[in-house]
């Protein structure tokens, strides 16, 4: 504690701690507020709001940084593997060499559904958006592991944690398959987490699936860029589930029904949608004006962000990720140079610049995907399979957090006064 807020309410002085993290703003310890003075804070949006303290992930949107316990996530992109920063994430330190083998041994042994789960995808309309399956599909997983829905067991949160990072390759693969209306591909134990989930994709049973590793690099890259973002809106979703005690499963599956959104983890999809919108460069600044006008709902997908007001250090990597991948597979794409000139334009418009919105995660995203041949529908599920990492690591991080109380927001009451009922004959 370095510090004391004072506060006047009603005629009465309170002070109130001022706590200090190892980097990052300082917070306002108000936790005796309402006992003392009667009063809430009002904050929609949670925009001034420390909901927790956590050890996983720092964030400096004005600088543009992402720290995983402490390393950058360029650093981490650049040299490490989604297993090893999965590892990272859980575990509080880079794995060594055998803890890291262990770990991926332990993934890849428990990446097959229970055999049950195949018939309960047939229930689902065949045109089902990826997520609506796999909201229901995760959820259903407490259904059939009542091993490891004990949160107060340490051993059961960990095989649970195995699991759901595990198991989200396998269901989104399946999910992918349904609406193509293949077969589903079991996990092969031979390949890495990402090599397996390219092959359940895109393999078929009636030959054998070669895995091309710079495909498979770029999508464990996209993996890493999206493991975990401090308390975004689905990590808080997940926070607020797993306060009650509900089980791993029904809190993850909480945070992929927030995920959803476009305003969040749907960004991506949308982004792609809208670059084929514009189409060519010359359409761009009819799409940068509307943007622009109070009066149109339209907004550029893919930009600007909650706390980012600098470039998204995703972006980056994601930027250069998809120029690498464009040139070993001799492709290229009109929708990224579209990408590219919106971006240009974009940054050398005030409107932007004063506003500080920038490129998000999600403004590349659609594009790489959609050169592996993910179709745009499936952007959002394999968000939500990376994202999973930090779901069940802050969601472990909260359940033996002593300060961790059931989330119950307050509210400021603008309805009526209490009244006197009316019988419906003489209203
Ligand atoms: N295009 C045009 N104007 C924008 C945009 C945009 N993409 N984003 C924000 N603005 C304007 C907004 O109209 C507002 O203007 P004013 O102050 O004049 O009313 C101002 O910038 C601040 O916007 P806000 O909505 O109050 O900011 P926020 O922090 O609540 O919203 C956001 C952040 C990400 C929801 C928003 O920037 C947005 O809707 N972006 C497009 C969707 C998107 O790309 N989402 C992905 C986020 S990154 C991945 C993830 O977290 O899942």
């Amino acid at each position: 504690m370095t510090d004391t807020a004072k506060l006047s309410i009603a005629g009465s002085d309170h002070d109130y701690p001022v706590m200090s993290g190892t980097v990052g703003p300082d917070v306002v310890d108000i936790r005796k507020l309402y006992a003392q003075t009667g009063a809430f804070t009002y904050d929609p949006g949670f925009t001034s709001t420390a909901s927790c303290q956590s050890k996983l992930t720092y964030i400096d949107g004005d600088e543009g940084v992402l720290l995983h316990r402490g390393y950058a996530i360029g650093d981490l992109a650049e040299n490490s593997t989604f297993m090893e920063v999965a590892y990272l994430l859980l575990n509080d330190e880079l794995p060594k060499k055998g803890e890291l083998e262990q770990f991926e041994t332990t993934i890849t042994r428990h990446t097959m559904l229970h055999e049950q789960l195949a018939m309960f995808y047939r229930g689902f309309r065949r045109d089902a958006h990826p997520m609506a399956i796999m909201c229901g599909v995760v959820g259903a997983l407490s259904a059939f592991y009542h091993d490891s829905t004990d949160i107060h067991d340490p051993t059961q949160r960990m095989i649970a944690s195995h699991r759901l990072i595990a198991k989200m390759p396998t269901i989104a693969a399946m999910a992918y398959k349904y609406s193509v209306g293949q077969p589903f591909l079991y996990p092969d134990n031979s390949l890495s987490y990402t090599g397996n989930f390219l092959r359940m994709t895109f393999g078929v049973p009636a030959e054998a699936y070669e895995v091309d590793p710079v495909i498979e690099k770029a999508l464990d890259r996209i993996f890493i860029l999206h493991a975990d973002h401090e308390q975004n809106a689905s990590t808080s979703t997940v926070r607020l589930a797993g306060s009650s005690g509900a089980n791993p499963f029904a809190c993850i599956a909480a945070g992929i029904a927030c995920l959803w959104g476009p305003a969040h983890g749907g960004a991506n999809e949308a982004a792609l949608n809208m670059l084929h919108e514009i189409g060519t460069v010359d359409r761009i600044p009819e799409f940068i004006a509307r943007a622009k006008d109070k009066n149109d709902p339209f907004r550029l997908m893919g930009f600007g962000h909650r706390v980012y007001k600098n470039y998204d250090p995703r972006a980056t990597v994601m930027q250069k990720t998809v120029r690498e991948v464009f040139a070993a597979m001799k492709v290229s794409d009109p929708v990224f140079d579209v990408a590219l000139k919106l971006e240009e334009l974009a940054l050398s418009d005030p409107y932007f610049v004063e506003k500080k919105l920038f490129p998000n995660v999600d403004f590349y995203s659609g594009v790489i995907l959609s050169a592996i041949g993910f179709p745009t529908s499936m952007f959002t599920a394999l968000f939500a399979l990376a994202r999973t990492v930090g779901w069940v690591a802050q969601w472990n991080e909260m359940i033996t957090d002593p300060d961790q109380k059931i989330g119950r927001p307050r509210q400021l009451y603008n309805g009526p006064a209490e009244r006197t009922y009316v019988p419906v004959g003489q209203r």
